[in-house]
């Protein structure tokens, strides 16, 4: 996909609008080193958002509407009455994001303004690269400029996690949209999922995140995520507790044959997950290699045994990046599953064997084509 600037969205909206914007703000997308599924159960994260954005270019407007044109789709259309009650619109899924967003920052008190947005994005779509949560983040940066009002960055993403809850209908955690506000440039973030406290952990100066995208379309997403968040509340409910995060692994492990195989094996999954994200940020910290090599095989043998979220092609393409990285490269699935991405951290010298292997071996052995997008570590939209 062709990468865009804010000179590039800039020039396009006057192309669009016949006048220069007032601004053009962006949010970025993420990866998740570790720490997948750990949102929703009040764990712990490990994401760092990535140089691939939504870019938002806006002016006033005088009425109370918004007109927002949609690069991503030919330059489609929407407009949105500010003060009106949202309805979904059925035909046009991305609309929907701003609809919610309006929704809930009305409700959240902010006035807003009026404004003609032209949005585009540079983020692989249907990747699993967050390209949803940077569109609200940077809507909600947008609208704020737009009105002048001041918004926390943490507010911000509680209320695009609301948008997709109460609104678009996707039920998903906190990370993608906390990351994409606060993320910090050359590090991945520690994220307490429980009281969304953050620690930045630096990436280290000579290693390099690369993504491969699988080529797997994710298929029964929402379907199968739901089912996911039922099974670790039913297993946090045995143990008469609201979430995961107030249970501990030892007695979990003690009650192996009481509770259902398949919640059991979920929240082991959660549990053991918590302990390998907090292992990799100080792996990160310390700049242990293979103390990271080793939590991120761990963390996939995880997902796909016990979470079981991870596909075959996925399962081969870390195969193919951890035999390549001899030791050297960590590779796990990353995002929700059912497809989507492969992340692969190394130092800067060993990536090249990892892409040449990648290129050599994965469509041969799956049928599947690649794409393989070398990430950096970015500022968030409120950064
Ligand atoms: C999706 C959700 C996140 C998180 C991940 C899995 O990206 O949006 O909230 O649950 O899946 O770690």
């Amino acid at each position: 996909m062709k990468t865009l600037s804010n000179a590039r969205v800039s020039e396009l909206f006057e192309a669009h609008f016949g006048v220069a914007p007032q601004a053009v703000v962006k949010a970025p997308g993420r990866v998740n080193l570790i720490g997948e599924h750990t949102d929703y159960n009040g764990g712990f994260v490990l994401p760092a958002a990535i140089n691939y954005h939504t870019y938002i270019a806006f002016a006033p407007r005088a009425d109370r509407s918004l007109n927002v044109v949609a690069y991503n789709f030919d330059n489609a259309s929407a407009s949105v009455d500010l003060d009106a009650q949202q309805q979904q619109d059925a035909n046009e899924s991305w609309s929907n994001y701003v609809r919610g967003v309006v929704q809930e920052m009305r409700k959240q008190g902010f006035k807003l303004a009026g404004g003609d947005l032209y949005v585009a994005g540079d983020l692989h779509s249907g990747a699993g690269l967050s390209s949803s949560a940077s569109l609200e983040m940077a809507l909600i940066r947008a609208l704020t400029t737009l009105s002048g009002e001041a918004v926390d960055p943490t507010q911000a993403a509680l209320m695009g996690q609301a948008a997709e809850n109460n609104f678009v209908g996707c039920n998903c955690g906190i990370m993608d949209q906390l990351i994409s506000a606060r993320g910090q440039e050359h590090a991945a973030l520690l994220i307490d999922c429980e009281d969304l406290s953050t620690r930045a952990v630096p990436v280290p100066a000579d290693w390099e995140i690369l993504i491969v995208h699988s080529g797997v379309k994710r298929g029964l997403v929402d379907s199968e995520y739901n089912q996911r968040r039922q099974q670790c509340e039913q297993a946090a409910a045995f143990f008469g507790q609201q979430s995961l995060r107030g249970v501990a692994l030892d007695q979990l492990l003690a009650a192996e044959g009481k509770l259902d195989d398949l919640s059991f094996r979920r929240a082991r999954h959660v549990l053991t997950e918590n302990q390998r994200t907090l292992d990799a940020a100080e792996a990160l910290s310390k700049s242990d290699l293979s103390g990271l090599v080793k939590v991120m095989k761990e963390s996939h043998i995880s997902m796909r045994d016990d979470f079981s979220i991870t596909v075959p092609a996925i399962d081969t393409l870390v195969e193919i990046l951890t035999a390549a990285g001899g030791g050297k490269a960590g590779s796990r699935m990353t995002g929700g599953g059912f497809g989507g991405c492969v992340v692969a951290v190394a130092p800067a010298e060993v990536i090249p064997q990892l892409a040449a292997a990648v290129e050599a071996q994965y469509q041969a052995k799956t049928g599947c084509v690649p794409t393989l997008i070398l990430a950096k570590a970015s500022a968030g939209a409120f950064s």
